[in-house]
């Protein structure tokens, strides 16, 4: 049978495209575009450092972790209304469906909110009709996981997923994560509402070994429980650690674009992530922040496949994992695993 699929074996950006996948590290704060930030901005009123959108993207270069930082929570104060929050989530799920996401299991700072006076019953009821709207139009499926920012106390941490149980807001989301500045912030302070998370049967996961050593990836892994590392680039430092990784299949969800925007890695050809994955480690491709990095995550894909040298059975194995890593059901994931080996099969006999 001829199918549309065979023609896009010549065609790499369109392959990755075509590979049904999950997108398993963004922030959804992170896919502000300057262009939606300045019409929010404008619709509430506030007035900007820049004189507009070009400015704005001409400030986004970065030395490090804090200097991104600095800029994404300067940008997430535009965001005040539930029209705010569910724009920015529509325009997110729409490029993620675009490019081939299937599911998507995004990551949320209601501390960045909170702090600033707008509460879970402003932004939950946003994402979330946002997220209904996509999920019917286009079949995508979503997620939200609860992120606490380490740079703030672990009192904090209590207060918030506090508010979020007393919104009556735990069933709508699957997990909580740990993000924000890391080194300085390592996971252990945080395991007690860790472990009152995964009482309430949440997942969890955490960003560790982004700028962190490897000792804040044992950490998320002992202390906190975590079911997957975001970030983990550091852990190829610890042999050990790897070995860990390795035997209790640990997923880490790997941001490419992110690592170089950020200086992670000098150069795009220099990320671990293909050593990761040819050591057997259970790697995923991720965007983390598209709006700042560069690209959404078929961009991260195609960038680093391009880098690294990636083969099609690798961008396959990739696509794979990250289905697999998902916290989606069995069902879903056997329906996606299986259109990817529709798909892998064609290319093959094409
Ligand atoms: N928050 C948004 N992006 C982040 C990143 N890459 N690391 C830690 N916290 C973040
Ligand atoms: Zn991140």
């Amino acid at each position: 049978m001829v199918s549309p699929m065979s023609s896009l074996e010549t065609d790499d950006a369109a392959f990755i495209r075509s590979l049904p996948k999950a997108e398993l590290h963004m922030h959804i704060e992170g896919s502000l575009e300057p262009e939606l930030l300045f019409a929010i901005a404008e619709r509430n009123g506030i007035s900007l450092p820049y004189a507009d959108v070009e400015a704005l993207r001409a400030a986004y270069s970065f030395a490090d972790l804090q200097s991104f930082l600095d800029l994404y929570y300067q940008g997430a104060d535009v965001l005040r209304t539930e029209d705010d929050f569910a724009d920015l989530m529509a325009a997110y799920l729409e490029r993620a469906h675009a490019d081939g996401v299937r599911r998507v299991e995004m990551f949320f700072d209601p501390q960045t909110h909170t702090e600033r006076g707008v509460g879970f019953d402003v932004f939950m009821p946003g994402f979330l009709r946002a997220m209904n709207e996509a999920a019917n139009r286009t079949g995508i499926s979503t997620a939200l996981i609860l992120c606490f920012l380490r740079h703030l106390s672990p009192e904090s941490a209590w207060e918030t997923f506090d508010q979020a149980e007393q919104g009556g807001y735990l069933d709508s989301i699957i997990g909580v994560g740990l993000d924000s500045g890391e080194v300085g912030n390592p996971p252990e302070q945080f395991a007690d509402v860790f472990d009152r998370a995964a009482e309430a049967g949440l997942h969890r996961v955490a960003h560790a070994g982004e700028e962190g050593p490897p000792s804040y990836i044992w950490g998320a892994l002992d202390a906190l429980d975590v079911e997957r590392i975001d970030h983990g680039v550091r852990a190829e430092e610890d042999p050990e650690l790897i070995a860990r990784l390795l035997i209790d299949k640990v997923p880490l969800t790997m941001c490419p674009l992110s690592n170089l925007a950020l200086c992670v890695v000098d150069d795009l050809a220099d990320h671990n992530l293909g050593r990761l994955l040819d050591q057997g480690l259970m790697v995923t491709i991720n965007s983390d922040d598209p709006a700042y990095f560069g690209g959404y995550v078929g961009t991260n894909y195609e960038q680093t496949a391009e880098a690294l040298e990636l083969s099609r059975d690798e961008l396959v194995q990739l696509a794979r994992n990250s289905i697999r890593a998902s916290f989606a059901s069995d069902e879903e994931k056997d329906r996606w695993l299986a259109e990817i080996a529709e798909l892998d099969e064609l290319a093959e006999n094409g």
